[in-house]
C-alpha cells in the first residue's frame, strides 16, 4: 500500500521495534470519556487503527480499565483531570500525560468534538514520528478560523489547472453512490486541520445550484461532516438569470436579492452547516455587478444577506483581472477593493492571492495586505502548481507561503504582518480565512506526484499556525510519508528545502515573472508579444530590451509601489534597497548594473538559472542514495520525475538566456557556456 502513494502521510506501518518500545506502558486503549457522536466514532476509530497498525498490537476502544489509557476527554469531564479548557475555542485541544501512581494516562481534552479529532490526529503524528510523548503538555489552538481547499473542479470531472487526473467528486454517481475516498479525502484533511472545502470551480457555471446537484452536494457534505468539514460552492453571478429564469442578476434588484435568499434557504434544508459562497466576479469573464454599474460591495453584500440568517459567509476574490486596466495590473485590485474598504457586510471575506498578479514562483506580498483594515481579508494560496511545473517539478511551496505570512507590511508599524492581518489579529476581526487551490485529482496518489502531498500537507498546517517553521513541517511529513531513518529524512528534508528557490532560480529569478508559456503556463516562453491584451504577453512582464530588463513600478513608472505603506514603498522603490530576490519585479536595470554579488545584472541572471539547474541535478544523485531504502514505487516515480525536471530546468535557463542574449548582444560569461 506504500507504493503508490494513496495513504499519503496517513500510513500506519508498524514501527521499527526500537521505535515502538517507548511507548509499551503507554497507549494501550482508548477510553471515551464523552457523548460518542458521529464526530467522536471517527476520532476514536482513526485512533485504534492508527496506533494498533503503528504498534503492531491491538489499541481497542473500551469501556475502562485505566492501564496505559489514552482518555478522549470533552466539556465537564475535564474537571475531574483539572484541565482548563477556556482557552481553546472550538477547534482547539489539549495533549497532556498525567501520572495516577505509577500509571500514565495520555489525555486529549477538547470543548468541542473536532477538537477532539485534531488531538487524536496529533498524537498520531507524534506518535508516527517517533516522539517521546511520556510527558506530553501540548495546547494547540488554530490561528485561522476558516481552513479551506478551493477545488477548481468542474461538474464533468475536467479540473483547471490540476495535474492529477480528473476530479475526485463524481457527480454522475452522486448522491447514490459514496466513491470510498470522499472518506479518505476527509480524514486527510481533517488529519491538517483543514475544516472546509469548497466543491466547485471560481469559473463554474450555475449548474451546482439546480436541486438535483444540490442533493448531491448534500450527499459529499453528509460525509465530511463527521470530520468537522464544511461544504461551501461557488456561486456564479449570473445564475438568477440562468437557472432562476430571472432577466436580471442586478444585486439592487429585489426579486434577485429574493432568488439568492430563496436559494440559500433552499441549500440550508439539505446542508444545514453548508459554509457559504466563494465569488469570482468581474474577472477574466466572469459576470459580476460591474454589468449592473454596481461595486463589488453591493455584489457581495446581496449574497452575505441572504446567507446570514444561516450563519454563512461569502468569500469574494479580489482576484480582478479585466481589460478596464490601462497602466499596470498590479495595481487593480487595490484600485477597485480600497475604495470599498468599511462597506461590505461582517460576513463577508476578501479572499486575496499572496501577490497581485497570479501564483507566480515569487511574488512580494499583495498590495491590499494592510490596505483595508475595515474588512477581514483572507488568504488565497495555490497548492496545485500551475506556474512552477505542474505535477512533475519538486517544489516544496511552504517556504514560499511563509515568505509571505511573515512579510511585514509595516501599515501599523513594525510587526504589522501579513499573518497578523489574515488572522484578524492586527485589527481586530471577528473571521479569518487561509484558502488553498487544490492540488487533489483521482490519480492514486491524488496529487500527481509524491511530494506534491506535501504541499497540501504544509498547506494545512499553515492554515493552522501561519508562524509554524516550514523546515518542521517537511520533517514531519517526510516520517510520515516515506521512512523514520534519519540519514534519508536529512537527503529528502535538503532537497525539500531547497526546491522553492531552485525552481525560481531556473524559471524567474530576481524578480522576474510570468515568463512561462501563454495559456497552458508550462514551459518558456518569455518571447511571446503578439497576444490580443498586453498582460497576456510575458514581454509585458520583463519589458526587457537592449539596454536592461524589468518593470518599473516606481514613480518614473507605474507608481504600483505607492500601493504599500510608506515604509515598505520606500523599500521597494530604492533601488539599493530593494531585497535582491524583487529587483526586477520593481525595476528596469540596465544589463550592466553592478549586483551585490559583484556580477553585473546579466551575469547574476546567467548565474541563478545556472544554480537552478546545478541543484536539480544534485537532487538527481542523493535522490538514487535512497534506492532500496524507499520503497520501489515511489522510489522510481520520483526518479523519473527528477530527471524531467532537470531536462526541464536546462530547457528554461537555455531559452531564457538565449531570448535575452538575442535582445542585449551579449555572451555568456566566462564558464558559463551551457553543456551542449
Ligand atoms: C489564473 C488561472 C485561471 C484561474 C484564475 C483565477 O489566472 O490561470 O485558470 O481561473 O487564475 O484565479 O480565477
Amino acid at each position: 500500500r506504500a507504493e503508490d502513494g494513496y495513504w499519503l502521510w496517513l500510513r500506519y506501518d508498524e514501527l521499527p521495534q526500537e521505535m515502538r518500545s517507548q511507548y509499551r506502558g503507554q497507549l494501550r486503549q482508548i477510553v471515551l470519556e464523552t457523548e460518542e457522536t458521529p464526530t467522536v466514532s471517527v476520532a476514536a476509530r482513526e485512533l485504534s487503527d492508527g496506533l494498533s497498525g503503528l504498534l503492531g498490537r491491538n489499541v481497542p476502544v473500551s469501556d475502562e480499565g485505566a492501564r496505559g489509557a489514552i482518555l478522549l476527554v470533552t466539556g465537564e469531564a475535564a474537571s475531574l483531570y483539572d484541565l482548563d479548557l477556556s482557552d481553546l475555542g472550538e477547534d482547539g485541544y489539549l495533549l497532556r500525560t498525567l501520572t495516577d501512581g505509577r500509571r500514565k494516562l495520555t489525555v486529549i481534552a477538547a470543548n468541542e468534538d473536532d477538537g477532539l479529532l485534531y488531538g487524536v490526529f496529533h498524537l498520531l503524528r507524534l506518535v508516527q514520528t517517533g516522539e517521546d510523548i511520556s510527558d506530553l503538555n501540548i495546547t494547540s489552538v488554530p490561528r485561522i478560523d476558516i481552513r479551506v481547499l478551493n477545488h477548481w473542479d468542474n461538474l464533468d470531472r475536467t479540473v483547471e489547472r490540476g495535474y492529477a487526473g480528473q476530479s475526485i467528486w463524481d457527480w454522475h454517481k452522486l448522491p447514490d453512490y459514496i466513491d470510498p475516498r470522499y472518506t479518505d479525502y476527509a480524514r486527510a484533511n481533517a488529519s491538517i486541520g483543514i475544516n472546509g472545502t469548497v466543491l466547485t470551480n471560481v469559473n463554474a457555471n450555475a449548474t451546482v445550484l439546480t436541486p438535483p446537484y444540490i442533493e448531491k452536494v448534500a450527499a459529499v457534505a453528509d460525509t465530511m461532516r463527521p470530520y468537522g468539514i464544511q461544504v461551501y460552492l461557488t456561486a456564479r453571478f449570473s445564475a438568477p438569470i440562468e437557472i432562476g429564469g430571472l432577466e436580471t442578476a442586478d444585486p439592487a434588484d429585489p426579486a434577485v436579492q429574493a432568488w439568492w435568499a430563496g436559494k440559500a434557504d433552499e441549500i440550508y434544508r439539505k446542508i444545514p452547516d453548508f459554509g457559504g459562497f466563494l465569488v469570482k466576479a468581474d474577472s477574466e469573464g466572469q459576470p459580476g455587478p460591474h454589468t449592473y454599474h454596481r461595486t463589488h460591495a453591493e455584489g457581495a453584500n446581496m449574497l452575505a444577506d441572504a446567507v446570514a440568517p444561516h450563519g454563512g459567509v461569502v468569500m469574494w476574490r479580489a482576484f480582478v483581472y479585466s481589460e478596464n486596466n490601462p497602466v499596470d495590473r498590479h495595481m487593480q485590485a487595490y484600485d477597485q477593493f480600497v475604495p470599498l474598504d468599511g462597506k461590505f457586510r461582517s460576513n463577508v471575506i476578501i479572499q486575496t492571492k499572496n501577490g497581485a498578479i497570479d501564483f507566480q514562483p515569487r511574488e512580494p506580498f499583495h498590495p491590499l495586505f494592510g490596505a483595508m483594515p475595515e474588512t477581514p481579508l483572507g488568504m488565497e494560496f495555490q497548492i496545485t502548481k500551475e506556474y512552477l511545473g505542474f505535477a512533475t517539478h519538486l517544489a516544496y511551496l511552504a517556504p514560499m507561503w511563509s515568505e509571505v505570512l511573515r512579510a511585514d507590511t509595516f501599515v501599523k508599524g513594525e510587526g504589522s504582518t501579513v499573518a497578523k492581518i489574515i488572522d484578524g489579529s492586527l485589527e481586530g476581526h471577528e473571521i479569518s480565512a487561509m484558502a488553498g487551490v487544490s492540488n487533489i485529482g483521482s490519480d492514486r496518489n491524488w496529487t500527481g506526484s509524491q511530494f506534491d502531498q506535501a504541499n497540501w500537507y504544509a498547506f494545512g498546517r499553515l492554515a493552522w499556525d501561519p508562524a509554524a517553521e516550514p523546515a518542521e513541517i517537511a520533517e514531519d511529513w517526510v516520517r510520515m510519508t516515506f521512512t523514520g531513518d534519519d540519514g534519508a529524512v536529512g537527503t529528502i528534508l535538503g532537497m525539500m528545502m531547497e526546491s522553492r528557490e531552485a525552481v525560481v532560480n531556473y524559471m524567474t529569478p530576481l524578480g522576474l515573472g510570468h515568463l512561462m508559456g501563454t495559456g497552458h503556463h508550462y514551459g518558456p516562453a518569455p518571447w511571446v508579444s503578439e497576444l490580443g491584451r498586453p498582460e497576456w504577453n510575458p514581454v509585458y512582464y520583463h519589458k526587457a530590451d537592449e539596454d536592461g530588463i524589468g518593470f518599473d513600478r516606481t514613480k518614473s513608472g507605474s507608481n504600483a509601489v505607492a500601493q504599500y505603506s510608506d515604509a515598505v514603498a520606500a523599500e521597494f522603490a530604492d533601488l539599493e534597497a530593494v531585497p535582491e530576490e524583487y529587483l526586477l519585479w520593481f525595476h528596469h536595470v540596465s544589463w550592466d548594473y553592478e549586483m551585490p554579488s559583484g556580477r553585473t545584472l546579466w551575469e547574476e541572471l546567467v548565474h541563478r538559472y545556472t544554480e537552478g539547474v546545478r541543484t536539480v541535478s544534485g537532487w538527481r544523485g542523493e535522490w538514487a542514495s535512497l534506492e532500496g531504502r524507499i520503497d520501489e514505487g515511489r522510489y522510481r516515480q520520483v526518479a523519473d520525475f527528477l530527471r524531467v525536471q532537470e531536462k526541464e530546468a536546462r530547457w528554461w535557463r537555455d531559452a531564457c538566456l538565449a531570448y535575452f542574449m538575442s535582445l542585449n548582444g551579449l555572451d555568456l560569461p566566462a564558464g558559463y557556456a551551457p553543456p551542449a
